[in-house]
């Protein structure tokens, strides 16, 4: 198995075909820094290209996801440095939503403890996000006297009802990991302890379909939200076809003869054709 790349605030660990993108500033709850942010992009960067991670998953070190950006060394250090703060506001975005959102593999986000603030976006980037019953949330900009700026408004309103986006927006109020999962911003919540074994049952999952069925099954999903139905449609066939010349397994030709000629599976009880 190939070795991972070492990271100063960022760690990489691997369960099988799972690979776990951690941030790493445990004694900052994970605040995100200039300098984290450019780990993390190089971080998606390699886990993107290697051969032996099917899934990803990204959390945080510590028992916490993110205590958001950096207050400090992201704000107030980059205060009267403009090329800094589009260098640094560049990065920040390019790891938390472009590369995250068009990760090639399936990407799930583990959220245990605190996730407040620029945190939600990288949760919203993930394709699936699992949380930790008592993990606590917060869009506690409005407490700082900020607005949930770097694309977080616009992410939560991508994932949360208009109504739940505007409330914890504007009061800054906590919700749990178990009212976000009601509240469907996440997957679903399960006590802490199991939370790493409920991540891992999702990415076994995963692990076992065809990479690219499952890589443009989502890329359909995403795109197709902003599209209207005459667009989705010609874009959709177009990508049945796409996936069709580019898979080497064929598995859609091979599904159909294991299941009408053959007889060998059930796609509807959850298999996948071999
Ligand atoms: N930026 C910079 N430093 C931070 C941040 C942050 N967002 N969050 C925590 N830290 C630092 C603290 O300053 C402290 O550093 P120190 O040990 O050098 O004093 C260390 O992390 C631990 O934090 P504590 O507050 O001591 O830990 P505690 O567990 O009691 O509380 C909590 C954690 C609730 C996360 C608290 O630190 C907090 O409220 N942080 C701010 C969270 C927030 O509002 N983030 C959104 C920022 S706005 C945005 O993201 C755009």
């Amino acid at each position: 198995m190939a070795e991972v790349p070492t990271y100063e605030n960022v760690k990489i660990e691997r369960d099988g075909a799972t690979t776990f993108v951690i941030l790493n500033r445990p004694e900052k709850r994970n605040a995100m820094s200039p300098a984290l942010h450019v780990d993390m992009c190089n971080a998606l960067d390699w886990v993107s290209e290697d051969d032996e991670t099917k899934v990803v998953v990204v959390t945080g070190a510590g028992g916490h996801f993110c205590a958001g950006q950096d207050l400090k060394l992201f704000f107030r250090a980059n205060e009267n440095d403009p090329k800094a703060q589009r260098k640094t506001g560049d990065d920040s975005q390019a790891w938390r939503w472009n590369k995250l959102s068009r990760c090639p593999k399936p990407t799930i986000a583990m959220v245990h403890g605190y996730c407040f603030g620029g945190g939600f976006t990288p949760v919203i980037a993930c394709d699936f996000a699992i949380a930790a019953d008592d993990a606590t949330f917060g869009l506690s900009e409005v407490n700082w006297g900020i607005i949930p700026g770097g694309l977080v408004a616009w992410c939560v309103t991508q994932i949360m009802n208009y109504r739940d986006a505007l409330y914890y927006c504007c009061t800054g109020e906590r919700f749990s990991g178990k009212e976000a999962a009601a509240m469907k911003f996440v997957n679903k919540s399960v006590p802490v302890a199991e939370l790493k074994n409920a991540v891992l049952e999702l990415a076994r999952n995963l692990e076992r379909k065809n990479p690219l069925t499952v890589r443009y099954t989502k890329e359909a999903v995403r795109s197709v939200r902003g599209m209207d139905q005459a667009q989705a449609y010609d874009y959709l066939d177009a990508k049945i076809l796409a996936l069709k010349q580019v898979d080497p397994d064929k598995g859609g030709d091979k599904a159909m003869k294991q299941f009408l000629d053959e007889k060998s599976f059930k796609p509807g009880l959850g298999e996948y054709a071999r």
